[in-house]
């Protein structure tokens, strides 16, 4: 498969906000319970999608007309790395976080730095990104939202 790169327009707010919830409930799936996946939701609504594409750099990923990947940076902060799940593994995660690195290296920047989810933690680490520390929030259905403060110099 080859997935098309470009930056973000308008008119990919919805195909985009209905990639990343979906990406959520099947990629977090027995990983986060249902109040820390509604909470991951939330955070990534179309109005916050919207909100961080004016503030920053989001990039999509398009393939036979359909958005199937995206990230975005804002200063040295990257966020929203969403693959759609059955493109996950192919390397397309890995080139859209290439990139963002790219912008934001272009940008003047020394290091990027992640909140990252448990089943993304690996991919950070494979391309070079370090711990910094674990947070942790707790839910009242007994989950728990852990998730990683990770960091790059570039
Ligand atoms: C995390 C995510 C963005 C990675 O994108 P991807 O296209 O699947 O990753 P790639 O195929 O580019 O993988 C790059 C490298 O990371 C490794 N990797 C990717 N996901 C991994 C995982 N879950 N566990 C272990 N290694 C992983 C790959 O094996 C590859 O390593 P290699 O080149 O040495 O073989 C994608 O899987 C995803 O959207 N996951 C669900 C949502 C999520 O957690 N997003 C991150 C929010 S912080």
């Amino acid at each position: 498969m080859t997935e098309t790169l470009r930056p973000f327009q308008p008119a990919d707010l919805g195909p985009l906000h209905a990639l990343v919830a979906r990406t959520i409930e099947t990629s977090y799936a027995g990983v986060y319970g249902r109040l820390a996946i509604d909470h991951f939701h939330g955070h990534h609504s179309a109005e916050q999608i919207r909100k961080d594409a004016a503030d920053g750099f989001t990039l999509v990923a398009e393939h036979a007309g359909l958005l199937v990947g995206t990230g975005t940076v804002a200063g040295e902060h990257i966020g929203r790395m969403y693959v759609a799940p059955e493109h996950q593994g192919r390397g397309l995660g890995r080139r859209i976080l290439d990139a963002l690195e790219q912008r934001a290296r272009d940008d003047g920047r020394e290091s990027v730095y992640l909140g990252a989810s448990i089943p993304a933690r690996t991919f950070y680490e494979r391309l070079g990104y370090g711990l910094v520390r674990e947070d942790a929030h707790e839910f009242a259905d007994g989950g728990r939202l852990v998730w990683f403060r990770m960091v790059k110099r570039l």
